[in-house]
């Protein structure tokens, strides 16, 4: 299955596009199936309907565990690191995590929980929450984690959405220093969520835990009970695995659903290609299992390759700024995967708490989430990378479930700031403002990015609403899947994510991209982080806002200003100097530290109702700039 050389990579991606049905045939006998499939995908851009190995059956945690207990049972799943580092710490062997999950399974069976079944998930970053995940998938449930950081209201509407039967959550923890009581959350959201019939609460801190007799139970009571185990249940590979919501920063939320073969099949392929983990690696990717990087890149592809991770509890910045590097340290970190949110909050701080020494078992850097400027990149590959690692800048999403454009550690080259190259079976397509596929031929291009192909891994349908799926993906461009995301292609054939494509504002007649703008400022040595929004202007149409926080203190804010305009101007152009430009404390972001820029749009209109800020990760940012906006 991995990709060798440059050479074989050209070779593997030609195979794919020309002929898939054989590409994937191929990819796919390195798993185990229980009965193999009747044909290797089907499609219908038309109603969006699509289907991987039809007619195959398997259990994705018969991939994930037994088939690595039966050949190396001791090694090592994972190293959970807990949030306080004075805590001890835990090993899991791939034994050891089967044994619990085939437990918990019983549990499950125990609970009335069967084939098809949903069950919330609402949990700390601890083994249990790997635990109730694959034992889910063993017994055929579909599970729908919610992350452990939003509010009782967001956890009710998923539950509702999904019709959950159960929830699993923990009575309290900490992150950071900072003690979040889960059960209480939950019993709020509770209060209307007809479909629960059963709560269990793993107990991971001391405090008092409000239980209700006759639907709560603890995790350890119900583990005493579970004196067997479950067989796996027999899936067919279309059957859906799990329901993850994307961050619904505009409606509803979407439920996305993805499929246990098609997904299985596409993230352990992505995994072994993009990070080349070999043998005695430690892979350690910082998301929270509570978005789609933890699901695909912490849990599936890792355990279905067969990987050693860190499952890391905590947050960077406790007890201080060094967490991420100490924990490289203590696990000889070979592969580490995190979001440019995280890299350029840890360069503001400067280098005075990066030990070069804690760093030398490092040989692979990798980054998702947002495109990362060109600033944050060079900290990572000088001061992190120490120049030794290559940076693999993987784009993808929740609907594709894996990869999609990312280089391939030491097999293809990297870029600064660009995601470089398809995966072999993805064929991307920019398109122009009349729907019209823009040709590449050896010059730069750009547009809006699709994807022209099934793949494996793509999501099947928006939980309930399959309507919705066909509209938001497959309506904008016909036979195309619509990614919302804006790209450019260099001369020789790398992609470049710019953004979403809601971001570009036409001002004057101009189309302007706020990535390269904020790009320009962030150069400036003071400032920390940026973000450029349009608001409404009578004359231009649109006109610009910048939300800019800097790396310490400043008495003369008009000096910053002006150096910002200087900047802009002679990076971009005149055109594209925002008319008003505050300086702020912090930006206000989502949990999965995306800047929300809807919010800043609002405050830069003039608006000042801002709906449900519950989900911010710092909601009372909002406040303080609400307060100092220039009107
Ligand atoms: C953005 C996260 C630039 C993009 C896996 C996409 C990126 C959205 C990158 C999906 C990247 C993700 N470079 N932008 N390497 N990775 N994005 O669903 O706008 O949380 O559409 O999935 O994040 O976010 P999601």
């Amino acid at each position: 299955m991995r990709i060798t050389s440059l050479e074989d990579y050209h070779q593997q991606y030609q195979k794919s596009i020309e002929n898939p049905a054989a590409f994937w045939d191929k990819i796919a006998q390195n798993f185990y199936w229980q009965k193999k499939w009747d044909s290797v995908y089907e499609a219908d851009f038309e109603k969006a309907k699509f289907s991987w190995f039809k007619g195959a059956e398997l259990n994705i945690t018969e991939n994930c565990l037994d088939r690595h207990v039966r050949k190396n049972p001791d090694k090592i799943a994972f190293h959970w690191e807990p949030n306080n580092p004075s805590e001890d710490s835990i090993n899991i062997t791939y034994q050891e995590l089967q044994d619990r999950v085939c437990r918990f399974s019983y549990v499950l069976h125990e609970k009335g929980i069967g084939k098809g079944d949903r069950v919330c998930l609402y949990m700390p970053m601890i083994p249990e929450l790997v635990v109730a995940m694959l034992a889910c998938a063993r017994i055929g449930a579909v599970h729908s984690i919610v992350f452990a950081g939003f509010s009782s209201k967001a956890l009710e509407n998923r539950i509702n959405d999904a019709q959950c039967k159960l929830l699993i959550t923990a009575n309290s923890f900490y992150r950071g220093s900072k003690l979040i009581s889960l059960k209480e959350i939950c019993d709020v959201a509770l209060e209307n969520t007809p479909t629960i019939e059963n709560v269990i609460v793993y107990r991971r801190t001391i405090e008092i835990t409000p239980m209700q007799e006759g639907r709560d139970t603890f995790w350890f009571d119900e583990l005493s009970k579970a004196y067997k185990e479950c067989d796996p249940a027999v899936m067919n590979a279309e059957d859906p695995l799990f329901i993850l919501y994307t961050s619904g920063s505009t409606g509803k939320p979407k439920g996305v659903v993805h499929t246990c073969g098609g997904y299985m099949v596409g993230t352990t392929y992505s995994f072994e290609n993009v990070f080349q983990v070999d043998e005695n690696d430690v892979y350690w990717c910082t998301a929270d299992i509570g978005w789609i990087t933890g699901h695909s890149y912490i849990v599936y592809g890792p355990l279905a390759f067969g990987a050693t991770s860190v499952l890391f509890e905590g947050v960077p910045t406790y007890p201080d700024y060094r967490r991420f590097w100490q924990i490289v340290q203590k696990y000889q970190v070979s592969h580490f995967y995190t979001a440019p949110t995280a890299i350029r909050m840890l360069a503001k701080q400067g280098e005075k708490y990066v030990d070069a020494e804690s760093l030398t078992s490092l040989k692979i850097l990798g980054t998702v989430g947002e495109p990362i400027n060109e600033e944050a990149w060079e900290w990572y590959n000088e001061v992190i990378g120490q120049r030794k690692c290559p940076i693999l800048d993987t784009w993808w999403q929740t609907e594709t479930g894996a990869i999609m454009i990312s280089a391939l550690a030491d097999v293809t080259p990297n870029k600064p700031t660009f995601a470089t190259l398809p995966l072999p079976g993805v064929l991307p397509a920019l398109m122009d403002e009349d729907g019209k596929e823009i040709v590449f031929n050896g010059k730069e291009i750009q547009g809006n990015l699709c994807i022209k192909n099934p793949w494996p891994s793509m999501a099947r349908t928006i939980w309930s609403d399959h309507e919705r799926f066909k509209k938001v993906y497959f309506s904008t461009y016909k036979g195309k899947y619509f990614t919302g995301d804006g790209a450019l292609r260099d001369a020789d054939g790398n992609y470049r994510i710019t953004g979403r494509v809601d971001d570009i504002i036409i001002i004057s007649g101009h189309n302007l991209s706020t990535a390269p703008i904020e790009n320009a400022i962030n150069e400036i040595e003071i400032v920390g982080e940026s973000a450029i929004v349009g608001y409404p202007d009578d004359i231009k149409g649109n006109a610009l806002y910048a939300f800019i926080s800097l790396k310490e203190g400043t008495s003369d804010e008009e000096s910053i200003k002006k150096a910002i305009l200087e900047k802009i101007s002679q990076d971009i152009g005149a055109i594209a100097k925002p008319s008003k430009i505050q300086i702020v404390e912090d930006l206000p972001k989502t949990r999965s530290g995306k800047i929300m820029r809807r919010i800043l749009r609002k405050i830069a209109a003039g608006e000042r109702d801002f709906g449900d800020t519950s989900t911010l990760l710092n909601p009372d940012v909002v406040e303080k700039i609400k307060a100092k906006a220039i009107s």
